[in-house]
C-alpha cells in the first residue's frame, strides 16, 4: 500500500522488538491492535473525552513551537489528528511528515488529509518510532499524541526523537498520566472501567481497550518522564500536567 504522496525519505520499516518485556505487548501486537481498532479509533476518542483530546491536542501543537514554514514531525501520529493540526500550522511553505506502523490509521489519515480544505501537504510514512527513518538533525519541531506509552521502549523512542531533532528544537508529547491525588486515581479508575471500557464493548472492542489501564500503570510519571528525556541527552525537559494530571504533555527541547 503506498501512503507516500511525493518523494519518500524511506518507508516499511518492521517494527522493533528489539527488547522485549514479559510485562510489555510486543510491538507487533501494539501494531495490530492499532490496525484492528482504527475504524472506529476518531469515533470513540471523541465518545470517551467528550471532544476535549481535541483541546490537548492543540495544546500540544502551542507546546511544541511549530511555526509557518517549518518541517514537523507527527510521531506515532495513528489518523492523524496532531499532523493535521501541524500542517495548518506550518502553512503551505512548511512540511509535515506523520510517522506510524499501524498501515490502517495511516491510511484513514491520509484520507483526512485529502477531504481537508485547503488540502494539507502531508507526508504519511510507515515506520517504526525506536528506528526513524530520517537524518539526524532533520526536524524543527515534533509533536506524539498517546503514542508514547504504546512503545515497547520509552528511552530508546525518545532517543531517537532526540536524534531528528534539530539543535534547539522542541516537542510536545501527549499522553494519559497518573493522577497524584488519591481521588482523582479513583475517579482514573472508575473512568476506565465504567467509560472506556463499557464505550468499547458497544463497538465490539473490548479487549481491545482493556490494555489502556495496564499501559497506564506501567507507564512512568512525569518525573520519570522528564528524568529519561535528561538521560537520552535533552537539554530541557518539563512534564506539565493536564485535566488534573488524567492527562500530561512532556515538552522537551534539544
Ligand atoms: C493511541 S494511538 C495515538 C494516535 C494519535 N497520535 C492520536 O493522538 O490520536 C497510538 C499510536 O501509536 C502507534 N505506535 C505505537 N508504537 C509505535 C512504534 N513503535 N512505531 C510507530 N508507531 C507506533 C500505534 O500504531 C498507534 O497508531
Amino acid at each position: 500500500m503506498v501512503l507516500r504522496r511525493s518523494a519518500p525519505i524511506t518507508v516499511n520499516a518492521p517494527p522493533s522488538d528489539a527488547q522485549p518485556s514479559d510485562a510489555l505487548p510486543s510491538a507487533t501486537a501494539v501494531r495490530d491492535l492499532f490496525d484492528r481498532i482504527a475504524p472506529v479509533y476518531d469515533t470513540i476518542n471523541a465518545q470517551l473525552s467528550g471532544g476535549l483530546h481535541r483541546v490537548w491536542k492543540r495544546m500540544a501543537i502551542t507546546w511544541s513551537q511549530a511555526q509557518p514554514g517549518q518541517t514537523c514531525l507527527d510521531l506515532c501520529c495513528g489518523s492523524g489528528d496532531l499532523a493535521l493540526l501541524l500542517a495548518e500550522r506550518v502553512g503551505p511553505t512548511g512540511q509535515v511528515y506523520g510517522l506510524d506502523f499501524a498501515v490502517a490509521q495511516l491510511a484513514i489519515a491520509q484520507q483526512r488529509a485529502a477531504n481537508h480544505w485547503p488540502p494539507l501537504d502531508i507526508q504519511w510514512l510507515e515506520g517504526d518510532a525506536l528506528d526513524l527513518p530520517f537524518a539526524a538533525a532533520t526536524f524543527d519541531a515534533a509533536t506524539m499524541g498517546y503514542g508514547l506509552r504504546n512503545l515497547t521502549d520509552i528511552p530508546q523512542g525518545l532517543r531517537e526523537l532526540h536524534r531528528v531533532l534539530k539543535p534547539g528544537a522542541t516537542a510536545a508529547i501527549l499522553d494519559f498520566h497518573q493522577p497524584q491525588q488519591p481521588w482523582m486515581q479513583g475517579f482514573q479508575q472508575w473512568y476506565l472501567d465504567q467509560v472506556v471500557v463499557p464505550t468499547a464493548t458497544r463497538h465490539g472492542l473490548t479487549a481491545e481497550y482493556a490494555y489502556i489501564a495496564p499501559s497506564l500503570e506501567r507507564f512512568p510519571n512525569g518525573v520519570k518522564q522528564v528524568e529519561i528525556a535528561h538521560q537520552v541527552g535533552f537539554e530541557q525537559a518539563i512534564h506539565y500536567p493536564v485535566a488534573g494530571g488524567l492527562m500530561g504533555v512532556l515538552v522537551v527541547t534539544r
